[in-house]
């Protein structure tokens, strides 16, 4: 090999080991930023954490966006975020003596571990009350609370005619605005809390009654009263909870509230409908010979979203109306009656379905009474689970910065095709020789 070309590819190899050092350089003059952003990605990932263990446990008592329901406290309050962490966290672990507060540590009998107690403290401290709202809504996880509603003014003033018909009127007005959101219509039960308005509580005695009022049930979704309602109050409701068979059916009606929605449940709505309903009832809900119109102002002002909901979920037996809660979740069918909802403002007066027959639009031209009991058994529900929970998750990971494993790969192959190419030239110049 001549002096030349040696040199030329002793130059060349100190390029590439100049090179490499200066990645080395690089990524260490970059380093302190990595790490600070490094720890805001941690932080990122642990409130997004925290937002759905609100959801799946806080929201049900302190409300949608921790605005706190009845009596039970707000935890989006500031003052509460600047209490020291160690004391928020013992709260959370150990749940408040005496209080529908229930411990949530596995230590006591909870269902959370230390690090998701820190991640619930953090939330309290650094967390976005409105982003959580979103998070419970798109969980379908909506607490039902607070809603209240208004005692029928007639059968109201009927009540007023009975014995101590002043104190029923009262109660009932008490239970309309206060516990009507769990206790259900009427007193009569919901999902969430059991009927007050039957024999078994009829049953019990004005002590056993007055103490749950005034304590509520440690550990469940009953909370102590005594804060918020006076003592008379709670005697008045317990004087309707014991005489509620003499006040008519109808005088405290089930509330009307809006199922919340997001962008996310928007188009999770919209996706269902046109995977699952949209052969039957139309793209735009205009109706099918199958199924009536759901886009029409006639179907939508009687029915609130409950009711819609409930129509959904259990179907309309005997008709070819499906069931659709054994097939989707709460979450999504809760999505669908928000995405329906929405055609509310734009709804014709009458449904615009055209008749059969005159070269309709395209969708109806596969809309046969066998193809209905085909599809009936066929159709495909699609679950878009994973969409709702993880869209906050992956954006929050993808920032990192160039990794130094990637910039030492990166110098040994500009290495080696440095010393391929000068040992080409080399033999190049021996060739010419
Ligand atoms: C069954 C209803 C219920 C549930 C569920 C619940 N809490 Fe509570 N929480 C309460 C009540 C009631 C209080 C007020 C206790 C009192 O009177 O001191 C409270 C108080 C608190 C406090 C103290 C507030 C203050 O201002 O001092 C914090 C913090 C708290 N809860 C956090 C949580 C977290 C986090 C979760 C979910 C893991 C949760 N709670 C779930 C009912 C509940
Ligand atoms: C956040 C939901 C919620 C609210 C609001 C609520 N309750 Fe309750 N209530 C419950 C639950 C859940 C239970 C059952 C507790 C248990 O299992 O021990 C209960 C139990 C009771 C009981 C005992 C029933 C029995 O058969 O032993 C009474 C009485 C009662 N509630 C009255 C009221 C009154 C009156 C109000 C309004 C001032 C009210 N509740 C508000 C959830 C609620
Ligand atoms: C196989 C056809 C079919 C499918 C698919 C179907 N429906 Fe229906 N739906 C019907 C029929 C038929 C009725 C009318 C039942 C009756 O006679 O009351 C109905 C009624 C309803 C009603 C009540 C209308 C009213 O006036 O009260 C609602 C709400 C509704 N469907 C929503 C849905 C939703 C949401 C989906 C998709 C998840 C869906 N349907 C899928 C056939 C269908």
């Amino acid at each position: 090999m001549n002096p030349k070309s040696h040199l030329i590819e002793s130059l060349i190899s100190l390029g590439a080991t100049m090179l490499i050092a200066a990645g080395l350089g690089w990524y260490m003059l970059n380093e302190p930023t990595r790490i600070v952003s490094a720890q805001g990605e941690v932080l990122a990932v642990q409130l997004d954490e925290a937002m759905t263990l609100y959801a799946e446990n806080c929201a049900v008592c302190h409300g949608l966006n921790g605005e706190g329901i009845g009596a039970t406290p707000a935890l989006n309050n500031p003052a509460l975020g600047t209490m020291p962490f160690e004391e928020i966290q013992k709260t959370i672990a150990r749940g408040r003596y005496q209080t529908a507060m229930p411990a949530w540590s596995l230590l006591d009998g909870g269902p959370l571990s230390d690090y998701q107690i820190d991640e619930l403290v953090l939330l309290i401290q650094y967390g976005d009350w409105a982003e959580t709202g979103d998070r419970v809504v798109n969980l379908g996880l909506a607490p039902l609370v607070p809603f209240t509603t208004e005692a029928d003014p007639a059968l109201l003033a009927q009540v007023g005619t009975l014995t101590d018909g002043a104190t029923l009127q009262t109660a009932v007005q008490i239970f309309a605005a206060n516990c009507v959101s769990c206790h259900g219509a009427d007193g009569l039960g919901t999902s969430i809390a059991p009927a007050l308005n039957d024999e078994d509580t009829r049953a019990k005695t004005a002590d056993e009654l007055t103490r749950t009022l005034t304590l509520g049930n440690t550990g469940t979704l009953m909370a102590g009263w005594s804060n918020t309602l006076t003592p008379e109050e709670i005697s008045a409701l317990i004087t309707l909870i014991q005489r509620w068979q003499e006040v008519p059916l109808g005088t405290i009606p089930a509330p009307n509230v809006p199922i919340p929605t997001t962008e996310e449940s928007i188009a999770l709505g919209s996706q269902l409908y046109a995977a699952n309903c949209s052969r039957c009832h139309g793209p735009e809900g205009q109706g099918t010979p199958r199924a009536p119109s759901l886009n029409v102002q006639s179907f939508f002002v009687d029915r609130t979203d409950q009711a819609i909901q409930q129509i959904i979920t259990s179907g309309v037996p005997g008709t070819a109306m499906p069931t659709w809660g054994d097939r989707m979740t709460e979450a999504e069918i809760q999505a669908i009656v928000g995405f329906i909802r929405q055609w509310e403002a734009t709804a014709p007066e009458v449904a615009t379905l055209t008749r059969p027959g005159g070269g309709g639009p395209p969708w109806r031209n596969n809309s046969t009474a066998t193809t209905q009991t085909t599809l009936f058994g066929l159709l495909p529900v699609t679950s878009t689970n994973p969409t709702i929970s993880t869209h906050a998750n992956g954006s929050t990971q993808t920032t990192n910065a160039l990794d130094w494993r990637i910039l030492l790969l990166i110098g040994i192959l500009l290495a080696s095709a440095f010393t391929l190419i000068s040992k080409g030239l080399s033999s190049l110049a021996r060739l010419k020789r």
